[in-house]
């Protein structure tokens, strides 16, 4: 397959410094956006995100937002991706190993590729479980960075007890999920922890709070206890390609009836009619 490397796009081979920052120090910030019948999904909200995430760690994105769009549609055509994923990440570039930013003479290094991935419509009508895990990240998660061993152990923990997420915990408050933003239905409204610090404001989310405010479901950026959270009527989370997944259990405790949710099965059906 093609990948993209600065603003080339070439076959795939291995060019990656051993002293690229990314590698060495998680140095970068990177996107995963959806690709739906060849088509990236919501591009322009993705490379936003990527900009500014690169500004909260003050790296100076080397291509524009209308170059980035450009390069990453020629790469989805290169590769004759019809459905699956962009990944796109930006390092602070390769450098002698010192903590401190290298001189301006080290450029970033952008790559992406793409990686094919069938829809997860299954999961996405029957849900899944979920397993409960502190929040043990850092105190700027709006970020998103290629620091994620946190995530990776929590991810580790719900696929060692068959879930299909670790929802997090700071304390009694809910935040999100590992790799998945987290809202709960009680009594017909809805409440998902309000995008500060303590979270990735997932396009996906953003999406969701919108489509909720279209069809008049009630909507609030509340955060809410792990208590809230087993008592909820219905549970769901949300990120790119596995759109809205419900979660029917946690840590082994039944949500609601036990079955994905009327609302969230609403707000899923609206959330594919953008896509179809
Ligand atoms: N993860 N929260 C975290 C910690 C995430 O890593 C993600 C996405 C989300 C959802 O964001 P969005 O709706 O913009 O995809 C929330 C991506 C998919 C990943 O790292 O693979």
């Amino acid at each position: 397959s093609k990948i993209l490397v600065d603003d080339q796009i070439i076959d795939r081979k291995n060019l990656i410094d051993i002293e690229d920052r990314g590698y060495q120090f998680g140095d970068g910030v990177y996107e995963v956006i959806g690709v739906y019948e060849g088509r990236p999904f919501m591009m322009d909200e993705h490379l936003e995100r990527l900009q500014r995430s690169a500004k909260e760690v003050q790296l100076k994105l080397p291509y524009s937002m209308v170059e980035l769009r450009n390069l990453l549609n020629q790469l989805v055509k290169a590769n004759h991706l019809d459905e699956g994923i962009i990944y796109l990440q930006v390092t602070r570039g390769a450098a002698s190993r010192w903590h401190e930013f290298p001189g301006e003479d080290v450029q970033p290094k952008t790559i992406a590729y793409t990686r094919a991935e069938e829809r997860m419509t299954e999961v996405e009508d029957q849900g899944g479980h979920a397993v409960l895990t502190e929040d043990i990240r850092w105190l700027r998660c709006d970020i998103k960075t290629l620091n994620l061993l946190p995530n990776v152990l929590a991810k580790q923990e719900a696929k060692k007890n068959g879930a299909v997420e670790a929802i997090l915990h700071r304390g009694e408050t809910v935040t999100e999920a590992s790799a998945s933003n987290v809202f709960i239905v009680k009594n017909g409204e809805l409440f998902t922890h309000p995008a500060n610090n303590h979270i990735l404001n997932g396009i996906t989310r953003q999406k969701v709070l919108e489509l909720c405010r279209k069809n008049n479901l009630p909507v609030h950026e509340q955060t809410f206890t792990v208590k809230d959270l087993l008592a909820a009527d219905e549970v769901f989370v949300t990120a790119t390609k596995s759109d809205i997944i419900p979660i029917l259990e946690v840590d082994g405790k039944q949500i609601g009836s036990g079955k994905p949710g009327n609302i969230t099965a609403k707000i899923l059906q609206e959330f594919r009619s953008l896509i179809y």
